[in-house]
């Protein structure tokens, strides 16, 4: 089977985020993070829904994780909620949101299921936005290690992967040049927006996210690696950035791309600098390190994450820029996107307007982070399809396009791991349909249905596809 095809102890998992699958979003004492005040304005989410209750995994972690095992998966990804575990993002603890993850970790470990434990998706405490506006502020270096610290010394004789931040490119992104996730602030690039500044709020972010992961690196290794014999990383979201054409305005285009979204992080932590391309294009509006935050940040990683779903294709707009003086973080890549080629589509799309199935773009990821990066130790952290929320439930269990998606991905990871890629693990985005942010409960993500209303579940095809061809058993 496929499993045997892959090196040997390679990891097979499934992944899910606090916010989106626990539930019990303001009760047994945790206290807001961002997405909770977020979600609340009206307009914000698909049908005003929230993540409330979602699939009740604070209650059903035991149904969840039985379900994983008899899956046959290795490995479980998920995240802690930063406000369960400190209700105003520092200081008193929760103890009642402690005692959830112990709960969850062990039982885990019951079932010879390996925890993946991610400390941030999203989920910012409110009160830390609220008392310095969070991640734009440096105060948020030391509250974020002291929690991560408090996580590796509570969890860390049980967990021993660990990752600091999800996807903090979209954190950056979304978060504070477009406005589309919390807490919503948006560049001048976009007119409509109301707060936010000349393009430097993502960079400043983003930065205070490099920091904030390398410090809980520093932290981990100081006094905690050695005893727990764990690993520390963090996950990246990498869309694959294919040239329109081969002109070398497109190449070049593609490359910036590659290097504001991918670069931004990775760079720093494998060379100590930001890209030079971003470099240039940002000039004096992009953060510096310190000799002293260089010397911390540079190899802040014992393995990194790769997110992946889709690819674009991507072309140089011959410098007209549609919004000038519009200083803005996506304005600066002065990249455009397409999903198609002379109208034909990059490959057939999902749910999602962004999501289309691209594996090869999963082949040049991989390949680039190796020949470019230095070939570190690499984990699939997400890759997965949505369908539409509403079909009825046997059209939804019988999602013959995602195991299709799954069979093509996984065949171009096995293609990148024969020519000599460092993967070590590969995990399904997700486990179950969950709350999928904007979108809410209106894209599913999951191998396994959840009916929202009476929170049953009904593994799909998918889960059945991958039970099978993640058999110990020898044929
Ligand atoms: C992330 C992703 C997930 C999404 C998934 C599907 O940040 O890791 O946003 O939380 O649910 O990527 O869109």
């Amino acid at each position: 089977g496929l499993r045997a095809s892959f090196p040997k102890g390679f990891v097979f998992g499934t992944a899910t985020s606090a916010y989106q699958v626990e539930g019990m979003a303001n009760k047994e004492g945790r206290g807001p993070s961002i997405w909770d005040t977020f979600v609340k304005i009206p307009g914000t989410i698909a049908n005003n829904d929230t993540a409330d209750v979602t699939v009740d995994q604070y209650h059903r972690y035991k149904e969840d994780i039985d379900i994983m095992k008899n899956l046959n998966f290795d490995a479980y990804r998920f995240s802690i909620s930063w406000s369960r575990i400190f209700p105003d993002g520092t200081g008193k603890v929760n103890w009642k949101g402690v005692a959830y993850y112990n709960r969850l970790i062990n039982y885990l470990l019951k079932r010879g299921i390996t925890p993946y434990a991610n400390l941030y998706h999203y989920d910012l405490p409110l009160a830390l936005e609220q008392k310095y506006l969070g991640l734009l502020s440096d105060k948020v270096v030391k509250d974020f290690s002291d929690y991560a610290e408090f996580c590796f010394k509570t969890f860390g004789d049980r967990v021993k992967n660990w990752l600091t931040f999800n996807e903090p490119r979209v954190v950056a992104a979304l978060g504070y040049d477009n406005g589309i996730n919390a807490p919503a602030r948006c560049s001048k690039a976009y007119g409509n927006c109301t707060a936010g500044s000349s393009g430097t709020e993502p960079y400043i972010a983003a930065h205070h996210l490099i920091l904030s992961h390398a410090a809980a690196v520093q932290r981990y290794r100081k006094k905690y690696q050695k005893i727990q014999k764990g690993k520390i990383g963090i996950l990246l979201d990498f869309l694959w950035y294919e040239p329109l054409t081969r002109s070398k305005a497109d190449r070049y285009a593609a490359q910036r791309a590659i290097d504001f979204h991918v670069g931004w992080f990775i760079h720093p932590i494998v060379y100590g600098e930001y890209p030079k391309t971003m470099q240039n294009i940002v000039g004096n509006r992009l953060p510096k390190f310190t000799k002293e935050e260089v010397k911390m940040v540079m190899g802040s990683m014992d393995f990194v994450g790769i997110n992946q779903y889709t690819a674009f294709y991507v072309y140089d707009p011959h410098q007209n820029k549609t919004k000038p003086n519009a200083l803005g973080y996506q304005n600066d890549w002065n990249a455009k996107f397409a999903y198609d080629k002379n109208g034909v589509p990059i490959g057939p799309r999902a749910y999602s307007s962004w999501l289309y199935q691209v594996p090869w773009g999963l082949y040049k990821s991989i390949t680039y982070i190796k020949e470019h990066y230095g070939n570190p130790p690499v984990i699939l952290s997400e890759n997965g399809m949505d369908n539409p929320g509403n079909q009825t439930l046997p059209k939804a269990l019988h999602d013959t396009n995602r195991i299709n998606y799954y069979r093509s991905y996984l065949e171009q990871l096995k293609k990148a791991v024969d020519d000599g890629a460092n993967v070590v693990g590969y995990f399904a985005w997700s486990l179950l349909d969950n709350f999928e942010w904007r979108l809410g409960y209106t894209s599913r993500f999951g191998i396994v249905y959840v009916d929202f209303t009476t929170l049953k579940r009904y593994p799909k095809m998918s889960a059945f596809w991958f039970k099978k061809l993640l058999t110990k058993k020898k044929h």
